[in-house]
């Protein structure tokens, strides 16, 4: 949820979607994410689209944040119909999700469950951080209908931890997995974030031991991004801290792709491992593989049958327009064929599962023929018509991807 909006055509009061996006609605899995813009103390490499107490500012407040987001809910009922649409998938994710009561996140998820129905065996994620639960919160959740966790872990080091801002100790992770783990959690995911700047090779296999040591059902590793405005980039603009290498980078993520293959964590996404099938996240696959998805909460982005839309931005405006009776949709887009083909293209490379070369531009074969030759793509499935990428692939799959396109 980055905290810029993109421009786009301007979004009716009422929230109504072109009858293009509500055609074919309930036949692909359908989605619910809720954000929650609220955080302790702000990451410094973080741009996604939260507010700390102090920068909240007057017209919103995360007492009355639940109620506003349970509008939000029934103002989705009334725009997409009466129609069956039970949902597959519910994720909460901020911000810091749990730095509401537990209670709060109930309240939100009931009333999706009774506007829309949960499907049987829906898997219901709520992010959090390490030391923003404990004991008996997770219970409260787990008997909320949460099923699933990630915890934001990032690493196993201190000084690592310090450049990230995170205000976590190093086994604090490890024991919010156990807790959750007792309290029921069937699914319990770690992000982890390499290339800090500082963190070596050791540090990074030791962030790796440690998560695998804990005992999740799924690992995210991604590179630390320098996100323009944060204070992380300031901090390196002024020669405090070095860039992040993309060499090291690359490295880095071998380490991660190894360790974790050993200790029985397969990719199912360049970023993303998991223990078994039922262990992935379908709320991220429901992302990349076209599914439909309402997104509640300030600067929330929602996908429909093709029609793209994003809530305003601060919780303050978000707070009016639902008191107000008015839809909190600020732009929309609605994607035409090309761009349709490029974004799953872009998604569905990345997947395990990957794309068929039967779906590839005539323009685009002599790519992937260059890239079959040059170790980017697994060529057992390719002779089953599919592009599946390597770990060299893996490696280099934005690339690919740009030279897919043109
Ligand atoms: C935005 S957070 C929300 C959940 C929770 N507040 C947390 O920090 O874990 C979701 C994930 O995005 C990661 N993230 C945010 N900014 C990032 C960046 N610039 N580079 C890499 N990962 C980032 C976080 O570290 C976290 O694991
Ligand atoms: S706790 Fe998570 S959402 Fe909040 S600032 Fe840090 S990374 Fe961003």
């Amino acid at each position: 949820m980055p905290s810029t909006l993109p421009d786009g055509d301007p979004a009716p009061t009422t929230g109504e979607l072109p009858d293009s996006a509500l055609s074919g609605l309930g036949e692909r899995p359908f989605g619910f994410y809720v954000h929650v813009p609220f955080c302790v103390t702000r990451c410094g490499y973080c741009d996604f689209n939260t507010y700390t107490a102090a920068e909240l500012g007057p017209g919103a407040s995360q007492r009355d944040y639940a109620d506003t987001v349970v509008e939000e809910v029934r103002l989705a009922r009334r725009v997409l119909g009466e129609r069956e649409l039970p949902v597959d998938t519910v994720f909460f994710g901020g911000g810091t999700p749990t730095l509401l009561p537990p209670e709060d996140l109930a309240r939100i998820l009931a009333a999706i469950d009774s506007e829309f129905g949960l499907r049987p065996g829906a898997e219901v994620t709520t992010e959090a951080n390490p030391e923003s639960v404990d004991p008996s919160s997770l219970e409260k959740l787990r008997h909320g209908g949460f099923n699933r966790i990630s915890f934001g872990m990032q690493s196993a080091r201190e000084h690592v931890l310090r450049v990230l801002d995170r205000k976590h100790t190093p086994g604090r992770p490890a024991a919010a997995v156990r807790e959750a783990r007792e309290a029921g959690f069937e699914h319990v995911n770690l992000d982890l974030i390499y290339s800090t700047p500082g963190e070596s090779d050791d540090d990074w296999r030791a962030s790796l031991a440690a998560a695998i040591e804990a005992g999740p059902d799924h690992v995210s590793a991604y590179s630390l991004i320098v996100e323009e405005g944060t204070r992380l980039a300031a901090r390196i603009r002024r020669g405090e801290l070095p860039l992040p290498d993309d060499d090291v980078a690359a490295d880095r993520y071998l380490i991660a792709d190894e360790l974790l293959a050993e200790a029985g964590f397969h990719w199912y996404e360049v970023s993303n491992w998991a223990v078994s099938e039922e262990a992935r996240c379908r709320h991220n696959l429901l992302y990349w593989t076209g599914g439909d998805w309402w997104a509640a909460g300030p600067g929330a982005h929602s996908h429909v049958g093709g029609t793209r839309w994003w809530n305003v931005k601060h919780p303050a405006a978000y707070a009016q327009r639902l008191a107000a009776g008015v839809s909190p949709a600020h732009s929309r887009e609605v994607l035409d064929a090309g761009d349709r083909v490029a974004e799953r293209l872009m998604l569905e490379l990345r997947l395990v599962t990957g794309y068929p070369l039967a779906d590839v531009a005539p323009g685009a074969r002599p790519v992937v023929a260059g890239a079959l030759a040059r170790g980017l793509l697994e060529p057992e499935p390719f002779k089953a018509g599919l592009m599946v990428l390597t770990l060299r692939g893996r490696l280099l799959a934005d690339a690919l991807v740009r030279d897919l396109l043109v």
